[in-house]
């Protein structure tokens, strides 16, 4: 392994974009661009792994992406299914817990149903999170949270003054998973577009013109070593 000198991310994220613009280079329809996508997750699954990183969060469908054509969503809800289904071995000899966040309610049943399973079967699993963002929003997720946190005002289980930022981060979606030390996104684009709003306030963003499927060990190596030239200082002075 070559982490000597690095200094590695204990959470990762990434906005994995850019599997629509891959295909379309190769004049192929822009599904076969999410299944190399969805490949190269596996890859980057074990690469991350390998170095060490404990969580790592993907944003694989967002709340904006359903707004594509049926085609589309049908493809990428159906690959959610194709996805563990091949892979569970991997996963589970690679020691990946799987977790999920977003408004699960709104996938398919059969895709749910994959998912609450694959949540279930790798609990004991502790060798790196895998935390896959489907049907997600950051505002959709702050608003249910607030929401949340009004139902339980109603209930009289909290007061309105112990609302507080460690509170509030009980009712998102993962509050067990700290924040994000890195977010890579790759694809061109140098956006959040609605990704971990609360969680990103203080997280290093990364931006690479590599489309998503082409995306090479090297091109994480090249953001771990960005990464480690950064000095977090979280609002202080550093001595
Ligand atoms: C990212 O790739 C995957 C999803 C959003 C599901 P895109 O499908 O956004 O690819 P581009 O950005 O159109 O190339
Ligand atoms: C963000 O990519 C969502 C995912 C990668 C799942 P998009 O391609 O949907 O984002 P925009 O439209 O470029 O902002
Ligand atoms: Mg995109």
């Amino acid at each position: 392994m070559k982490n000597q000198g690095l200094i590695i991310p204990e959470h990762l994220a990434i906005i994995m974009d850019g599997n629509g613009r891959w295909a379309k280079k190769r004049l192929l329809p822009r599904k076969v661009g999410h299944r190399y996508g969805a490949e190269k997750l596996r890859q980057v699954v074990r690469w991350s792994a390998d170095y060490g990183i404990k969580y790592l969060s993907v944003y694989a469908f967002s709340a904006e992406n359903w707004a594509r054509s049926a085609d589309e969503v049908n493809a990428l809800m159906n690959l959610i299914v194709e996805f563990f289904g091949k892979y569970e071995d991997e996963l589970r000899e690679e020691g990946v817990r799987l977790r999920f966040t977003g408004e699960l309610s709104d996938l398919p049943e059969k895709s749910l149903q994959v998912v609450k399973q694959a949540e279930l079967d790798s609990k004991d699993r502790d060798r790196i999170m895998l935390n896959i963002a489907l049907s997600y929003g950051g505002r959709q997720e702050i608003v249910r949270a607030s929401r949340l946190f009004g139902q339980d005002l109603l209930e009289n289980q909290i007061a309105i003054d112990e609302l507080t930022l460690e509170n509030f981060r009980n009712y998102l979606f993962t509050p067990d998973i700290p924040d994000p030390d890195l977010l890579i996104r790759p694809g061109g684009e140098v956006r959040i577009s609605n990704f971990l709003l609360w969680q990103l306030s203080y997280t290093e963003l990364y931006f690479s013109d590599v489309l998503w499927p082409d995306y090479s060990e090297d091109d994480l190596y090249q953001a771990l070593v960005e990464y480690s030239k950064r000095e977090r200082r979280y609002g202080k002075v550093n001595k």
